[in-house]
Order: C-alpha cells, then sequence, then structure tokens
C-alpha cells in the first residue's frame, strides 16, 4: 500500500497553500462534491439491486419512496453543496430555476452542474457522470445573472466518470488539469492522471451520425474527409452518447468530439452552462481547443440557465481543421 498517496483533498490542499490570499472555501466546496461524487458511485453501482433504476415514485418494501438515480444524484449535490457554507447559487439541469443557498449558509460560489449526465444509458449499464463548473458571485449580493458569466470567468471545473472505474478529473485555473481515481478500499479519490494533456492531433472523431442528414454543410464535409482522406488514414469513429466518457475519451487519447447544431435544432443539445462550458474548460486548460463553430465556447455569453451551444472539442489541430470547414463552407 501507498502509505504517502496524494489524495484529491490533499491535492488541493496543496494548491490552496499556493495562493497566500485563499481562504479554504473552494477546498471546502471540492471536498463537498467529492461526498457527493462518491454517494452517486455508490448508488449508480449497486443501482439494480436495490431497485434504483427508472422507478422514481416508487416505495420500497420498508414503506420508504425510492429515487430514481438521476433525482438522487440532484438531491445529493444539492444537500452537499448547499452545506458546504461556500456556495450561494447552485444551477442544476434538473432544476428550472437557479436554487439561492439560505443567507445564513451562503458563500461566494456559484456551482452549476449535471448531477447525472447521459441518463438515457442508465439502463444498459453505459458509463455515465457528473459535471460541474464553479465561478465566484460577482458583487456582493447575489441573483441569476452570477450563473449567466461566460466560461472564461471560471475558475474551477470538473467531471465524474463512473466508468469501469470512478474517476475525478478536475481543472483548476493556474493548476491544470489532473485526474484521480476511486480507491474503493479507501473511499478516497488518489491521483492517477497527474498534469493531464491532450494529444495536438487524434485518429478519432465523434459524433451521432445518426443525425448527419441534419448538419451543416462544414461537418458533413469534415467527416466525409475522415472517412475518406486525400492523405493518410481514416479516423476511427467512437461514439458513446455520454458526453462524459466521450470526453473523457477524447481527452486521454485525442480526436475530436461534436454535437453540432441541427435543422431541428439549431444551438444543438448539450447545454453551455453545466456541459459545454465545464469540459472546455478542462480542454483549453488541457492544451486542447473548444468551439462552437465560431468562437471559443468560453467566450460566449450565456443568454439563459439553461442554453445550449453547438460544441467541438479536443485535439487542437484537429478542432482548426473542422473551423476550416465552417471558414470554406460559412455556418449553414
Ligand atoms: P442528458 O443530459 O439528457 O443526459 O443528455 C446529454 C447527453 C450527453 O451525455 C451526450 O453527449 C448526448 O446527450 C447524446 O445525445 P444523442 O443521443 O442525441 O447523441
Ligand atoms: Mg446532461
Amino acid at each position: 500500500m501507498d502509505t504517502n498517496a496524494m489524495t484529491l483533498t490533499r491535492f488541493v490542499l496543496g494548491e490552496q497553500r499556493k495562493h497566500k490570499s485563499a481562504s479554504g472555501n473552494l477546498t471546502r466546496l471540492i471536498t463537498s462534491l467529492q461526498t457527493a461524487i462518491k454517494a452517486v458511485a455508490a448508488a449508480v453501482r449497486r443501482a439494480g439491486i436495490a431497485n434504483l433504476y427508472g422507478i422514481a415514485g416508487n416505495t420500497n418494501i420498508q414503506g420508504e419512496e425510492q429515487k430514481k438515480l438521476d433525482v438522487l444524484a440532484n438531491d445529493l449535490f444539492v444537500n452537499m453543496l448547499r452545506s458546504s457554507y461556500t456556495t450561494c447559487l447552485l444551477v442544476s439541469e434538473e432544476d428550472d430555476k437557479a436554487i439561492e443557498v439560505d443567507l445564513e449558509k451562503q458563500g461566494k460560489y456559484v456551482v452549476c452542474f449535471d448531477p447525472l449526465d447521459g441518463s438515457s444509458n442508465i439502463d444498459c449499464l453505459v458509463s455515465i457522470g457528473s459535471i460541474f463548473s464553479i465561478y465566484k458571485k460577482i458583487g456582493d449580493t447575489v441573483s441569476e445573472s452570477d450563473a449567466l458569466q461566460p466560461g472564461r470567468q471560471l475558475v474551477c471545473a470538473g467531471y465524474a466518470l463512473y466508468g469501469s472505474a470512478t474517476m475525478i478529473v478536475l481543472g483548476l485555473k493556474g493548476s491544470g488539469v489532473n485526474g484521480f481515481m476511486l480507491d474503493p478500499s479507501l473511499g478516497e479519490f488518489i491521483l492517477t492522471d497527474p498534469d493531464m494533456k491532450v494529444k495536438p492531433r487524434g485518429k478519432l472523431y465523434s459524433i451521432n451520425e445518426g443525425y448527419s442528414a441534419l448538419w451543416d454543410p462544414a461537418v458533413k464535409a469534415y467527416v466525409e474527409e475522415k472517412k475518406n482522406p486525400k492523405v493518410g488514414k481514416a479516423y476511427g469513429a467512437r461514439y458513446i452518447g455520454s458526453m462524459v466518457a466521450d470526453v473523457h475519451r477524447t481527452l486521454k487519447y485525442g480526436g475530436i468530439f461534436m454535437y453540432p447544431a441541427t435543422k431541428e435544432a439549431p444551438n444543438g443539445k448539450l447545454r453551455l452552462l453545466y456541459e459545454c462550458n465545464p469540459m472546455a474548460f478542462i480542454m483549453e486548460l488541457a492544451g486542447g481547443k473548444a468551439s462552437n463553430g465560431k468562437i471559443p465556447i468560453l467566450d460566449v455569453v450565456p443568454s439563459g440557465l439553461h442554453c445550449r451551444q453547438p460544441i467541438f472539442l479536443g485535439s487542437s489541430e484537429d478542432v482548426d481543421e473542422l473551423l476550416a470547414k465552417y471558414k470554406e463552407h460559412g455556418s449553414s
């Protein structure tokens, strides 16, 4: 056993020390997120046995109400973040309105999160994840506009992947991207992937090709070229349909992940605040790129809590090539 392991808590404490003025609030916030993520991971692992699949509103043998996994994950995130005394505003994919934390429990951070992303994959045991992003509130009081800052203002973002193992990938301004795997015997996240960087070019493209008839000409031309290149070998195709898993593979192996606009969904599907921004923040910190086809995702000014954006992210050369197609073909 490693008797001096770098746990996530220890790592964040170390980073806190580098900032003389740090109060420890972000460290406490991340600790509360870890607790929520461990509980979600435990629930995901025993979901079938505990009857957590798709049955919100059911009653178990003790007469207690059972919750669907995504409702349970949302409750865990909201409760842990509220009781950390570090947050003032919470935006969740599961709640239409932002949740303002009770005044006596308020801190300075705004957290946007998707407590369980990829929920359509839950019942067939495909990897799912949680995604979060953290801002500081702008003024003394708090309002919805504190959550509508461009992603460029983020101080921290991350995701948890409930895959063949559970992993947290954390992007922290000034500290890069680091990956921590859950050691189930300890209940601790251990640093396994320090200073993660995405390759400048990969060999994989990732997109839901079922919608190809609805893509704009730039995306059509790009994907066609990946399949039938004029020079070199064709790219491989990978698409899990779970953003956390698709983005994590892109970060580890390189390549490009795309969820473009379609004729039916002119802003794409993925939500800016808690899906696109956190992943774009991590990708840029890891040396990659993330764009909506016109400008970097992190420069988009949110138009609402649940607004959507087309997204193209991953290896910088791959994203640049896609952007060149947009220059050539225009955006629609
Ligand atoms: P969800 O938030 O309802 O789970 O939807 C988001 C998910 C992402 O994880 C994934 O990238 C995308 O939806 C897949 O969508 P599609 O099935 O249209 O390809
Ligand atoms: Mg989602």
